[in-house]
C-alpha cells in the first residue's frame, strides 16, 4: 500500500500534497504514529486447525467486511473531482463505514443520495454559530448517518508548517458547505481561518447534552488518555476514537498505539474503542484489535487511493489492507477478529 503514497504526491500540487500528507510542527507525532506500530511484536499460536478465515466484524451494532473504516478527511474534491462521493462509493463497495468530515466538499444528504445503502458516520466540529452545527447534524442524521463523531482535539488548528510555507488556502469556489454557511461567503479561506469558525470552549457538559439530544450514538474522537476515555463514557458517549488527528494537532503527543491499552482499560467494556493514526499494514490492524480496539480507521491511505485512481484507488487500498489483515489472522492462529487478544501481542525488546 505504501507504493500509493509517492504516486499520490505526484498527482497533487505542492500545497495540496503538503496539506493532505503533512503534520504539525516537526512532524514528530506524524512519524511516531507509524513507527510505534512496528514497536509491537505478534505472538502467533500454531496448529489451530483452521482452513477458513474471515475478517467480518461488528461496529456499533452493524457488520462490516473488516474492522477497517474510513476516517474523516476534509476537502476531498481537492483530491479527486468526485471527492467524497467517490470515497463513499469505495467504502460501500468494500462493505465498510465511511466517516464524513464536517469540512466535506459535499453535503451529507448529497452523499447519501448518490450512494444509497452505504454505512456512514458524521464527524462533527462544533461551530461558534450553533445554527450551522445543528443544521449539519440534522441533515446527516436525516440522511441515515448512523453516528456522530465529535472531534475534540482541535480547539485551535495545529501549526501545520508545510501549509504556512506554501500559503495553502482553500481555492475560491470550492464548495465547503459548512464553511460557506458559517461565513455566509464563498471567499478563499486558510485552514487557520476555518478553525477560527469553530467553538473552542466545549465542555463535558456540552458533550453530555449533545449525546442526550441527538438520537444516534455519539463517539468522541481525539482521546489519548484513560482519564478522558472514562469521562467520555460517563458523559454519554457510545465510545471513543483514540486519535491524535494523524499528527496534525499537538506535535509530540503520544502515538495512538501507546494510548490504546490504557483507553481500553478505562472504558472497561462501557463503550466501543476505535483507533486511527499510522495504520499502514494488516498487521497494524491485528495489533490494534489484539490490544482491545473494536476497529481502526485510515485517513491518508484512503486519500492516497483517491488521488491515484479515484474510487478504484480507494477500493484497492481498502482491499489490500483487508487481505493483509486476513493473512495476519491466519498466521496468528485465529479464524476471526474476535479471537484476537492481548496474548497475541508484546512490546519489541
Ligand atoms: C488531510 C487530512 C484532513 C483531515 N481532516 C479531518 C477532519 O476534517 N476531521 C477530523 O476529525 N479529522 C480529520 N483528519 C484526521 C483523520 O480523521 C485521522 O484522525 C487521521 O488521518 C488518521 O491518521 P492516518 O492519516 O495516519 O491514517 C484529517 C486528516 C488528514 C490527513
Amino acid at each position: 500500500m505504501a507504493d500509493f503514497e509517492p504516486l499520490a504526491t505526484e498527482r497533487l500540487d505542492a500545497p495540496a500534497a503538503g496539506y493532505f500528507f503533512g503534520g504539525a510542527c516537526d512532524e514528530v507525532t506524524l512519524a511516531e504514529n507509524t513507527a510505534a506500530w512496528s514497536r509491537r511484536r505478534l505472538r502467533p499460536r500454531v496448529l489451530a486447525g483452521y482452513k477458513d478465515w474471515g475478517t467480518r466484524a461488528t461496529v456499533l451494532g452493524g457488520e462490516v467486511s473488516a474492522p477497517i473504516l474510513v476516517a474523516p478527511v476534509a476537502y476531498q474534491r481537492l483530491v479527486d473531482e468526485a471527492g467524497e462521493i467517490a470515497m463513499a462509493r469505495a467504502a460501500a463497495a468494500a462493505d465498510t463505514v465511511m466517516c464524513v468530515s464536517t469540512l466535506a466538499t459535499t453535503l451529507p444528504g448529497e452523499i447519501a443520495a448518490a450512494v444509497p445503502g452505504g454505512r456512514r458516520w458524521f464527524q462533527l466540529y462544533s461551530f461558534r454559530d450553533e445554527g450551522v452545527t445543528r443544521a449539519l447534524m440534522d441533515e446527516a442524521i436525516g440522511a441515515g448517518f448512523e453516528a456522530i463523531v465529535v472531534t475534540v482535539d482541535a480547539p485551535r488548528g495545529g501549526r501545520r508548517e508545510r501549509d504556512l510555507r506554501t500559503g495553502f488556502k482553500l481555492p475560491e469556489g470550492l464548495g465547503v458547505p459548512a464553511v460557506q454557511a458559517a461565513l455566509k461567503s464563498e471567499r478563499a479561506v486558510t485552514i487557520e481561518e476555518t478553525f477560527a469558525l469553530m467553538e473552542p470552549a466545549l465542555t463535558w457538559g456540552d458533550l453530555e447534552r449533545l449525546a442526550a439530544a441527538c438520537g444516534v450514538p455519539v463517539l468522541i474522537k481525539g482521546v489519548l488518555t484513560g482519564e478522558d476515555a472514562a469521562l467520555a463514557v460517563e458523559h454519554g458517549a457510545a465510545g471513543v476514537v483514540v486519535s491524535n488527528h494523524g499528527g496534525r494537532q499537538l506535535d509530540c503527543s503520544l502515538a495512538t498505539v501507546d494510548a490504546l491499552e490504557e483507553v481500553v482499560d478505562a472504558v472497561a467494556g462501557r463503550g466501543s474503542v476505535f483507533v486511527d493514526g499510522g495504520i499502514r499494514r494488516g498487521t497494524d490492524v491485528a495489533i490494534a484489535l489484539a490490544l482491545g480496539a473494536d476497529a481502526v480507521l485510515v485517513g491518508r491511505p484512503a486519500i492516497w487511493g483517491l488521488a491515484v485512481a479515484g474510487e478504484a484507488g480507494v477500493r484497492r487500498v481498502l482491499e489490500l489492507l483487508r487481505e493483509e489483515f486476513e493473512l495476519a489472522l491466519a498466521l496468528l492462529g485465529c479464524s476471526s477478529p474476535a479471537e484476537l487478544g492481548r496474548a497475541h501481542v508484546q512490546r519489541a525488546s
